[in-house]
Order: C-alpha cells, then structure tokens, then sequence
C-alpha cells in the first residue's frame, strides 16, 4: 500500500504551478462526444479522474491521443455505442454527464447511476427533470439510467428545484444540439460551467449567460470541432491557500485566476493569510496568529463545499470557537475524526461542526475517505508536528495532479511511502 508520510511544522516558502480543473476537464471530456469533428483540449489536468473519464470514451469507440503533457485530442466521430461501462462509470460521479451528451447525440443513453465521493444520499431528480422537459423519457431500469428521445429532444424551459452542479451540466449537454431555445432557470455559476459553456461555443454552440441566474442555449445543428484552453482549478488553489494559513509562510500560486478565489481568499485574510494579486498569480503569505471564525458553505460565488475539510483543519488551530455549516451536502464530516486523532477538537451536529482551536496538532496515522478529505489531512499533517502517515491516497490522486512534488517544491516534508502488506497469516503457514 502507498501512503503519504508527512513531517510537519515547516512554513513553506516558494511558488505552486496550479494545473487545469477537474471540475471542468470531466465535464468537457463528455462534451466532445457532441462534436462533428476532432478537438484539442488544452491544460488537461493529469488526474486519476480524468484518466476514467478517458478511458470510458475510448470504451464507446472514441480516439483519443495524447499531444504532450497537458493536450488531448479527441475524435469522437466513430462512437456509435450508447451503452456505457459499468465498472468504469460505478466508479465516478461525473459519468452521469454521459447521460446528457448521448441523448443530444443519439436520443438514447444507458448509463449505470454513477459513484463518487459518499456525501450521503446524491439523487439525480433534477438531471431527469430536465430531460424530460426537452421530450425525453428516463427510466432506472436493471442498474442503468435508460433515457430516450427517438424524435430527437427540443429545447424547452426548466427550473431547477436545488442549485446543481451535476443538473446544468447534464441539460446543457441535452440542449445544445435540441432544436429551438432551453431556459434554464436557477444553474449553478461555478466556474466550470462557464468553463463548459465557453468550450461548446467554441465548438459552435450558441449558450449565453453561463454564470448567471439564467443560461439561454439555442439549439444549433452541429458542433465542428476547434482547439479549446481549461480554466485553473479553483480548489486545487484553494487547498494550497488553506495550506500556507495553516503552516504559515509565503507562496505564489502560478496560473490562477483570481476572481474565481475571491470567496475562499476572503475567508483566509478573516482568519489571518494576507493575499494579493499579481495578475494571473496570487501571493498567500502567513506570518501572525490564526484567529477564528464562521463558515457556511454555498454555491458559487459562496464560500465553495469542496473547501469545507480543508477550511476546518485550519480553524482547528485557530484560537477560540469557529461554526462550519454544511449547507450544500448532508453528510460531509466523516473525515473529522481523523482530525481528532491529531489532536483536534471538533463536534459535529447534523450539517454543524464546533470546532475548538488547539495549540498544536500531533502527526498520527490516518485514513483519507474522499478526495477533498484527504487534502484536508495533508494541510493538518504539513502543520502538525511529528510525522503523520496519511493512507487512502488513491481518493487525493483522483484530484490532485503531481501533490507531493508540489508541496516539495516549497519545503514540505512530505514523500510517498510503500508500506509493507501486512504479514497474511496463510503466508506464514
Ligand atoms: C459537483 O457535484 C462537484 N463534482 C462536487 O465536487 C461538488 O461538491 C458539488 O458539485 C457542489 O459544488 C463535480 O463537479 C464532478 P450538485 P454534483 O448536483 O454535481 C442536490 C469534488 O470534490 N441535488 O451540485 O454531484 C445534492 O444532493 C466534488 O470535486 C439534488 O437534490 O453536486 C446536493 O445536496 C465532490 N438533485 C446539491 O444538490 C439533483 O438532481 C448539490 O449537488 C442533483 C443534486
């Protein structure tokens, strides 16, 4: 098993390139299957993640190669296949977009309910709600999402109930071949929505108003194919943000976009980082004490959910009593009892954790049981003093490109480790 050994207490001093964003690069990767043509993804994060998302186009009969490090070239002509594949769409969330770019492709699509991160129940209601506003039936039949239009969809008018990630992506894809205008009212803003729609118009689509409380898409015949650039990652920033406040020290982010941070940044400089912008980098600097506060977590423009763990494990060192309110997930704490394992002070209620400020926190052995809280035990660990070994790392690489030489290249003590099996007792016989 390979596990992260960090040796904390080292402020960290340096600068971090920030690599293209998950959140947007699976979203656009099902995106190239609308397009008549071949296209060339430019600042393609190397992720586990993405690698899935990959390998199940290439499973529906795609082409795709790899230009260099971060360009793919995707040629999605020949997919004639609408059943996606079960053991690789189990295993991530962001499959369920399939559903969505097969029904604009092919007015058909069998999908199975896709994984991801256990945040407790994750329903797919509003996805279905809009696919069937633009004419289609869905049915969960024999562990697939079973979705149909022989006569094509239409474009048509949905409201969302809950503001979806998951849902604008999917309609967006249904929509952008469906003849006629979608409105779809009450979208998430993220950044990688904009980021999505600004990749379909350059292929040829006709969406406006990605980032607003209204997205209008036009349906158009045909997607032509072009070369297209992916944002940076809003939370791979943030987490190396959250990293320098806990340490202390001072770091440049490379490549970022400033804006996009603005929510996370604000909530840094109110428990003590001092930021500034430097064009398309960010200085995070951390020199005096970290104070507390309150956190509610919101869509976007709001302080973002993904950066719940992280935010938590830098209160837990913040003197005084910090509130965390989970508005947008359920279930997202399992994590915290591996903070407490370091030292931390933490209850949890429902969608509410009191967090007490510690002096310190110890390195420990711990588990990481999703991706954002596995960051979070890295930004613990590269506080901690003593050494803390951080195993489930698989749920980190799924989102982080290249971590542990990042956080090399500004001081930390940090390495990935074999830890030996332990000794089986058929092995002894
Ligand atoms: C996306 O998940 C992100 N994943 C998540 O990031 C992120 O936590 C989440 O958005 C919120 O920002 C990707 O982009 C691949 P949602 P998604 O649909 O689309 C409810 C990470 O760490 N809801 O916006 O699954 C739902 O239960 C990952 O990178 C419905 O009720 O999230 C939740 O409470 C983890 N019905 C809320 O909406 C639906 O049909 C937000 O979910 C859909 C969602």
């Amino acid at each position: 098993m390979v596990v992260y050994e960090v040796w904390g207490g080292q402020p960290l001093y340096g600068e971090i390139p920030i690599s293209g964003a998950k959140n947007a690069a699976v979203a656009i990767i099902p995106a190239a299957l609308l397009v008549d043509g071949v296209c060339r993804i430019e600042n393609m994060p190397k992720i586990r993640d993405v690698t899935l998302m990959l390998e199940i186009l290439q499973e529906l009969g795609a082409r795709v190669r790899l230009l260099d490090d971060t360009t793919i070239e995707i040629d999605a002509r020949h997919v004639r296949n609408i059943k996606a594949p079960y053991d690789l769409v189990r295993r991530i969330r962001a499959s369920c977009y399939f559903i969505g770019a097969m029904l604009s492709r092919f007015g058909a699509a069998q999908v199975p309910p896709p994984g991801g991160c256990d945040f407790g129940v994750r329903p797919i209601d509003q996805h279905i709600k809009g696919f069937e506003a633009l004419g289609a039936t869905v049915e969960v039949k024999g562990g697939f999402v079973r979705a149909s239009a022989p006569n094509g969809l239409v474009g048509s008018t949905v409201y969302l109930d809950v503001v979806s990630v998951g849902a604008t992506v999917n309609i967006m894809l249904a929509a952008v071949l469906a003849p006629g205008m979608t409105v779809l009212e009450n979208p998430a803003k993220e950044p990688h929505i904009v980021d999505l729609a600004n990749f379909l118009n350059a292929m040829g689509a006709d969406v406006k108003g990605a980032g607003t409380d209204v997205i209008k898409i036009r349906g158009v015949q045909q997607l032509t194919g072009g070369v297209y650039s992916i944002i940076p990652d809003q939370i791979e920033a943030g987490t190396y943000m959250a990293a320098v406040t806990a340490t202390g020290g001072e770091v440049v982010l490379k490549s970022v976009i400033p804006k996009h941070l603005d929510g996370i940044s604000a909530k840094l400089m109110e428990i003590g980082a001092e930021i500034e912008e430097q064009g398309d980098a960010l200085l995070v600097r951390r020199t005096g004490k970290l104070h507390r506060a309150n956190v509610k977590t919101q869509p976007y423009p709001g302080f973002p959910t993904d950066m719940q763990p992280q935010i938590l494990a830098v209160l837990s060192l913040a003197k005084g009593t910090s509130v965390i309110t989970e508005s947008v997930w359920d279930n997202r704490y399992r994590y915290v009892d591996e903070l407490t394992h370091m030292g931390a002070q933490i209850q949890v209620d429902g969608k509410v954790a009191v967090v007490e400020g510690v002096g310190h926190l110890s390195g420990a052995p711990v588990h990481a049981c999703d991706l954002r809280a596995g960051a979070a035990l890295v930004v613990a660990a590269l506080a901690a003093t003593g050494v803390t070994e951080i195993d489930g790392i698989h749920h980190i690489e799924r989102g982080y490109e290249n971590m542990v030489e990042k956080l090399q290249g500004v001081g930390a003590g940090i390495a990935r480790r074999e830890r030996p099996s332990p000794v089986s007792l058929k092995s002894v016989r």
